[in-house]
């Protein structure tokens, strides 16, 4: 009998199902993987299963790309029937991407229980599809596991009984911990040794899906990039953009690469005097690494890594970009420390508590 069936999709949700699935085997419960394919290169998913050990996924839908409506409306319906076989006692979901929501979405309406790992974030920004992805998620969740202590503050606000709500940590950082002394030094990702360089991602709609604000990025960044060499593993719906308003020739001069595995992307990041991105987890993984980030958005989800972390939110806007880039030249940027429980046990802490919430095991939920 699967107890708990494990949903993955997109380049995210893969480096933290990798721990949660290796610790719920280690606990004896009895788990199947399902990838969505919301992600489906090579270089967006496979390569994650290689590198981080994730076992084969037990069921695949195959959806591919579409709008978020049709997206999200394909997960679910193929979700459906494969819920229907497993009978699974809970689905557990991670993170905030379309897939996210839309399995769950299918487990609540078929009375399945829900569990939701990285809850409670908030960007307070409905802009951003993932905001909607995350506090409809909550809503249906019976179990949410939180990353950092302001996830409760928010959950509460939205009516969750915080009796549902459990700190265990971050899932992403017991991953970062687990591969780092694999990870690819960046000489052998770029071909040749760079004494300091930048790293920039960039991919969220809001940045690269105008081409005004995503040629004045691209500006800067080309400023930046005649003092501090920057590299740019470049997203395929960047990639695309950068092609379809004709901006290729701002690329110029900039260490391009094809979307990056796991293991060059660690390597990349912590050998980096700075990284400049869009991503929710990149903010957090600069921060276990105590490399500066500057975060080319107007909020964050993720606010301890502004409080106790090495991250500052800048946006899109040049002026500001310059002024914190200048900062990091001169002094370093911030230091920042470890946030709480970001220890590389949060998978566990994970797998202790659903042997006692999961029905049949010791210490039952009774609700
Ligand atoms: C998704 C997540 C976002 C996450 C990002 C990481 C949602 C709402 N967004 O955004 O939170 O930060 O993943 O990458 O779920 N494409 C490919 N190959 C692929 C996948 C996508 O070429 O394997 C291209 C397609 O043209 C596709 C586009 O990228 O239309 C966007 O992919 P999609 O999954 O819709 O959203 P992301 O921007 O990747």
């Amino acid at each position: 009998m699967t107890q708990v069936l494990c949903v993955a999709g997109a380049r995210p949700n893969f480096m933290k199902i990798a721990p949660v699935m290796a610790a719920l085997a280690e606990a004896g419960i009895a788990a199947q993987l399902l990838h969505t394919g919301q992600h489906y290169d090579a270089a967006m998913s496979d390569s994650f299963f290689a590198d981080l050990g994730i076992p084969r996924p037990d069921h695949h839908l195959e959806v591919g790309s579409g709008s978020h409506a049709v997206q999200t409306a394909e997960v679910m319906k193929r979700f459906e029937p494969v819920l229907e076989a497993v009978q699974p006692q809970a689905v557990l979901v991670v993170g905030d991407v379309n897939s996210t929501l839309a399995c769950a979405l299918v487990a609540a309406k078929r009375g399945v229980r829900v569990i939701h790992v990285e809850a409670g974030l908030r960007s307070y920004d409905r802009g951003m599809p993932e905001e909607i992805n995350r506090v409809l998620t909550d809503q249906i969740s019976d179990l949410l596991f939180t990353t950092e202590k302001s996830a409760l503050a928010n959950l509460v606000r939205e009516g969750i009984d915080p009796a549902r709500v459990a700190f265990v940590g971050n899932v992403m950082i017991d991953t970062l911990y687990r591969h780092l002394d694999r990870a690819v030094p960046a000489s052998g990702t770029l071909g040749a040794a760079l004494p300091a360089y930048a790293v920039l991602t960039l991919h969220r709609p809001s940045n690269v899906d105008h081409p005004d604000t995503l040629g004045a990025l691209l500006d800067v960044v080309g400023e930046i990039n005649r003092r501090l060499p920057v590299v740019l593993p470049l997203h395929p719906r960047t990639r695309a953009n950068i092609e379809k308003f004709g901006l290729t020739a701002k690329l110029d001069g900039l260490r391009l690469l094809p979307p990056v595995g796991y293991l060059e992307m660690l390597g990349l990041m912590r050998e980096a005097k700075l990284v400049l991105t869009d991503s929710g987890g990149i903010q957090e993984e600069t921060t276990a690494l105590g490399v500066p980030c500057l975060t080319l958005r107007e909020n964050t989800e993720r606010p301890i890594t502004l409080t106790e972390g090495t991250n500052t939110l800048v946006g899109a806007n040049p002026a500001a970009i310059r002024a914190a880039f200048e900062d990091v030249m001169t002094s370093g940027g911030k230091a920042g420390r470890i946030p709480e429980n970001w220890d590389g046990r949060a998978a566990t802490r994970i797998a202790h508590a659903l042997h006692a919430w999961l029905p049949g095991q010791k210490g039952r939920r009774t609700a």
